[in-house]
């Protein structure tokens, strides 16, 4: 009989809860495996908190968002966790768990690989809204937030015509702009903005200028809160990055782009303009098909490995088949929007 604990790490996404159903009746029902959902993340491996997983207790969740087991930013191999990666040694050998499946996104992966190094059994599934993780094509949790962000896309058109204005839709995506430009293409953006291409303010407002003059009078424009803007004041740019603060990988909290974004345009075209951040609604709520059977297909495929003493992988899709990966290729690494992307929203620019 083998003992696996079950984490999810980093910010939550729809389908974790696919997910962990998946890996948790693939483990009892196929393996006879007992299995543990480690509680918030790496915290609860560094703290010795878990609870059963049965096939009572995964039932029903397949349409839930969030996750079950809760999730957190803990880094134990952050600049004040000393000791924190012999504590989740500790409770590895305490709970006598054989291996760890760990669902999370860049960075729950790069602690995977470190501990990994340190001798624990580990099996890795892939999961963010963001769908930045390298060697998959596609993670579980993005196909719903496009879906999302497309509908508010669409609501916000409807507006935007009816006062003559530019609406700026801010979305999530730290390094790379995936959703704003999956959104962007479905939603029938007039400007797409994203932190792998930057663009300076005023080519924005001629673009805009441009379709105004065909006689349009309102325009889209979707933003990644992670665009880097040329800002033209030192006021701007203190108002993006006021109060920001970091998370326990260094991130500065991001959120507010899109505001100045929106205020520089009126200013640059003299168009009335608006901003709404869909920020944490594109994380909530129930997945999308496509991402309860991705995130399924992924639980019962990283069951297997564990089944077959696999360990240090990550299971990913390519294509249509679903692969793995070595962990040592993910981490540290950041699958960025490629040219292939943007020449196709670029079309519609403007
Ligand atoms: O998981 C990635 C992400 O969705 C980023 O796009 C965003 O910057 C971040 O999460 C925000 O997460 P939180 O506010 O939960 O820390």
């Amino acid at each position: 009989m083998k003992k696996v604990g079950v984490l999810t790490g980093g910010g939550d996404c729809p389908g974790l809860n696919a997910t962990i159903r998946a890996v948790v009746r693939k483990c009892i029902i196929d393996y006879d495996y007992e299995m543990y959902g480690i509680l918030e993340g790496w915290r609860g491996l560094i703290e010795g908190k878990v609870k059963t997983l049965d096939l009572e207790n995964v039932s029903g969740i397949l349409p839930k968002g969030g996750t079950i087991i809760g999730t957190s930013r803990t880094n134990p191999f952050g600049k004040n966790n000393a000791g924190d990666p012999e504590k989740i040694l500790d409770t590895i050998k305490k709970l006598d768990l054989d291996a760890i499946v760990s669902i999370g996104g860049e960075d729950t992966q790069g602690v995977a690989h470190k501990l990994f190094e340190m001798g624990v059994n580990i099996v890795s599934i892939p999961k963010t809204i963001d769908n930045d993780l390298m060697g998959t094509d596609y993670t579980f949790g993005f196909d719903t937030a496009v879906n999302i962000a497309t509908e508010a896309i669409d609501r916000l058109h409807t507006t935007a015509e009816s006062h003559n204005r530019v609406m700026v839709v801010e979305v999530m995506g730290r390094h790379a702009g995936w959703i704003a430009t999956f959104s962007g293409i479905a939603g029938g953006a007039d400007v797409i903005l994203i932190p792998e291409k930057p663009v300076k303010i005023n080519e924005v407002c001629e673009l805009l200028k441009k379709r105004h003059k065909r006689g349009k009078r309102f325009s889209i424009v979707v933003v990644s809160e992670g665009i880097k803007i040329q800002f033209e004041n030192k006021e701007d740019e203190d108002f993006v990055l006021k109060d920001a603060k970091t998370d326990a990988f260094g991130h500065v909290t991001l959120g507010g782009v899109g505001t100045v974004l929106a205020k520089m345009i009126e200013r640059g075209t003299g168009f009335e303009s608006r901003c709404t951040v869909l920020g944490h609604i594109l994380r909530g709520g129930t997945p999308s098909a496509f991402d309860r059977i991705l995130g399924t297909r992924f639980g019962i495929a990283a069951a297997e490995l564990i089944h077959k003493g696999e360990f240090g992988k990550m299971v990913v899709l390519k294509g249509n088949e679903i692969l793995t990966i070595d962990l040592k290729d993910v981490s540290g690494q950041t699958k960025t929007v490629d040219d292939y992307w943007y020449n196709i929203a670029r079309v519609f620019f403007g």
